[in-house]
């Protein structure tokens, strides 16, 4: 098997509206088919407590988490000042308090043990240092608390790389996700950036498209 050298991807996102736009109807309708990952979520035994989502993009995989857990409170922290807008709106059709931050995963502007769970869904690939981003999932977590990060497998097999390319129909998503999936890590590559930082006991499993990382703040 070849191995593809990993190519990272910027963490500035999407920048304008209309991309933003088709990715928020993207997203939607991923969520409507039960394909945004919440599923593989809810078996990491999140708890109801105080939920962070960590590049919550248009905010969908974690109101629908928090609202399937029943969770105490749910915060966004993105590094989009655009999806932030859009996340807002989304949570306000959930009639959901959602209080989304425009900052960065690698430096939380929270403090130590504020939040029961941490999660995060197609982020980690555009993280610049995911190294940063554990250790800080470690500190906002209270001791016990749990987290559930997933993303896409850059050594996904071609037919379901092509799968996901024939479900996104627009364009510039096409390309974007051509760029995540090249970005995107394998799992002894995870494995090894977690050993460096405080989540070591983590579990990485593969799943269908990609990886899930969990484990508990011992
Ligand atoms: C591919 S989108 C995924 C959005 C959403 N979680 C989903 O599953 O549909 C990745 C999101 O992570 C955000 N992001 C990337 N790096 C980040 C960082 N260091 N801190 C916070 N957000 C970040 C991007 O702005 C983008 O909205």
């Amino acid at each position: 098997m070849i191995k593809k050298p990993r190519i990272s991807e910027s963490e500035i996102g999407i920048q304008d509206p209309v991309t933003a736009g088709m990715y928020d109807r993207l997203a939607r309708q991923l969520r409507d088919w039960g394909w945004n990952g919440v599923r593989e979520m809810l078996s990491a035994d999140l708890g109801s407590g105080a939920l962070l989502e960590l590049g919550p993009g248009p905010g969908y995989v974690g109101l629908e988490l928090a609202r399937q857990l029943g969770s105490r409170s749910l915060t966004g922290c993105e590094n989009s000042p655009l999806m932030v807008r859009i996340a807002r709106k989304n949570a306000a059709e959930y009639g959901m308090a959602a209080d989304y931050v425009v900052g960065s995963a690698m430096a939380l502007p929270f403090p130590d043990g504020s939040f029961d769970c941490v999660v995060s869904s197609g982020s980690l690939h555009e993280w610049e240092t995911p190294r940063m981003v554990f250790d800080e999932i470690w500190r906002v977590l209270r001791p016990g608390g749990r987290f559930c990060v997933t993303d896409l497998r850059r050594d996904t097999a071609v037919w379901k790389q092509w799968l996901l390319w024939l479900l996104v129909r627009y364009r510039p998503l096409r390309t974007g996700l051509q760029s995540s999936m090249a970005a995107a890590y394998t799992a002894p590559e995870l494995t090894a950036i977690l050993h460096q930082t405080r989540l070591s006991d983590a579990q990485v499993r593969r799943t269908f498209l990609g990886l899930c990382i969990c484990g508990v703040k011992s």
